[in-house]
């Protein structure tokens, strides 16, 4: 009854709920996308439900993310929504534990580290590395098997990344101390932790143990990098962000390089490492397509399929096309926060959110809508070309090459406004790792295609479903798939 009496008709629908603190929390922590769909299709694009005790307000469709994606600084913020989380595991001073122009200048850096020339002298690296792990690990010895596919890609991607962004000396010590100390700081990078992030509990005294340890290790590589020199010619993050300086003159410290590099690796490494798994689950599912895929590269490259390079991934339009619809379904962000600062008009709409609600924007609802996606729900790589009967709006009408760009202090980006494809977010706290994240499965997915075959264990389409109950959402697991050499 109070829901109803007590409704100020200035702010958006409330879902219905029996308990107060608990609200929707589990209906949606269950299946987000479901529950902004459902929700959506009652009370439109903006409507509030109770997340944890806080009236949290969605907004979607292209309209809503812009809303909140580019709402202004004086309006949204979001670090005080995920500092609790991020700054016990990354460190202090960066991210979300300083103020937002200060992580603007950190983007800066860091995305002027990935350049083409980096990218150039990335491929060989993810490309050895992905050859190498197909080599040595037991699983892939026999000429058939079957593998739990998130475990693999786990390691891959943190192979890859940790030796690409940040050098050979990071990498080779992976396979000792660093990766045990990065599977405990992950501990510390689940939902349970936004309330429980300050509690002497075991997982959260492992989680700093493990902060100070991986800092100090980075913090040694640094100094001993400074002091001699790189034995190699890298193009690393890491020798970047050692050699920027902040626009007040600042060199950046070595502590925070080392946060910096901590949250890199974090950031990619679930975002790219559930991507990957759905990217092989989904071929698994499809045999035919990892077919194509082979097909593509003898077309471009030669049936001798040379050594992958940088620009022949421009070559192989399919095999981009693969991570582009994948991201479209199986996005890892599901939910992207921001608190309220000022009361915001909800534009076309008679709505004011007040300073007491959280945003919530949840861009994969317009990516798996029909108005813009026919057949949303099919995994269909080939409609990302424009003579297809799939083909989103914003292929067919060219609309991408119009989009709307802004500077926030880190170069220019795309403001995504009007856009229903936004995997990576829009505005200020857009994804700097789009590019590297592109290389990077792009590479992963072609080299797969050469060493294997894929099917699902009985022989079925069927695909598993989503996991989730971690901050980014993933497949579930066991997600096992039968492979076969190639050889
Ligand atoms: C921000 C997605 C890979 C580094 C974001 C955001 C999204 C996203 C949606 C916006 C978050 C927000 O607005 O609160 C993805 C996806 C990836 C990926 C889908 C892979 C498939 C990477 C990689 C890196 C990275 C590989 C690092 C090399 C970052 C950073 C931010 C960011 C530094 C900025 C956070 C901020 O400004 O608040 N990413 N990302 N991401 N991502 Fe990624």
């Amino acid at each position: 009854l109070s829901q109803i009496l007590f409704k100020n008709p200035n702010e958006p629908p409330m879902v219905f709920h029996w308990f107060p603190f608990i609200g929707s929390t589990v209906t949606y922590g269950m299946d987000p996308p479901r529950f902004f769909k459902e929700n959506r299709d009652k009370f439109g694009d903006t409507f509030t439900f109770i997340l944890l005790g806080k009236k949290t307000t969605v907004a979607v469709g292209p309209a809503g993310n812009d809303f909140i994606l580019n709402g202004k600084l004086k309006d949204v913020n979001a670090e005080e929504i995920y500092t609790v989380l991020t700054t016990p595991v990354f460190g202090k001073d960066v991210v979300y534990d300083c103020p937002n122009a200060k992580l603007m200048e950190q983007k800066k850096f860091m995305k002027i580290a990935l350049t083409t020339e980096a990218f150039r002298s990335y491929v060989p690296i993810i490309a050895g590395e992905v050859q190498s792990y197909f080599k040595k690990n037991a699983d892939f010895k026999p000429k058939t098997g079957i593998i739990d596919i998130p475990k693999k890609m786990a390691e891959i991607t943190i192979f890859t990344a940790s030796h690409a962004l940040q050098g050979s000396a990071v990498r080779s010590r992976f396979d000792e101390t660093l990766a045990a100390l990065y599977h405990d700081l992950d501990m510390g990078f689940t939902p349970i932790n936004f309330m429980l992030h300050w509690a002497p509990l075991p997982w959260n005294r492992k989680r700093d143990y493990a902060q100070r340890t991986v800092a100090s290790i980075y913090m040694d590589i640094i100094k001993d990098r400074r002091a001699n020199g790189d034995a190699h010619e890298e193009h690393d993050m890491m020798k970047h962000l050692m050699n920027s300086t902040y626009k007040n003159g600042t060199p950046v410290p070595d502590h925070e390089v080392a946060h910096m590099m901590i949250a890199l690796l974090m950031a990619g490494q679930h975002s790219s490492s559930s991507t990957s798994s759905w990217i092989m689950l989904r071929l698994a599912q499809n045999p035919e397509i990892m077919e194509e895929l082979l097909q593509e590269q003898i077309n471009a490259l030669g049936a001798d399929l040379p050594p992958l390079q940088y620009e022949d991934l421009a070559k192989l339009p399919l095999n981009q096309a693969i991570i582009k619809e994948t991201l479209r379904i199986h996005a890892p962000i599901h939910s992207i926060m921001r608190a309220v600062k000022q009361p915001m008009p909800v534009p076309g709409t008679k709505y004011v959110i007040p300073p007491s609600h959280v945003l919530l924007a949840a861009p994969g609802v317009s990516a798996s809508d029909p108005q813009y996606f026919p057949n949303p729900d099919a995994w269909d790589p080939h409609r990302w070309e424009a003579d297809s009967p799939n083909a989103p709006s914003i292929v067919r009408n060219g609309a991408v090459e119009e989009e709307e760009k802004i500077d926030y202090g880190y170069g220019l980006v795309s403001k995504g406004a009007g856009s229903p494809y936004l995997p990576f977010g829009a505005g200020r706290h857009r994804c700097i790792g789009e590019q590297f994240a592109n290389v990077q499965l792009q590479t992963i997915v072609a080299e797969t295609v050469r060493a294997f075959k894929f099917s699902n264990v009985d022989g079925s389409r069927n695909l598993i479903g989503t996991d989730y109950a971690s901050l980014f959402s993933r497949p579930l697991e066991p997600a096992k798939i039968r492979y076969e050499r190639r050889d």
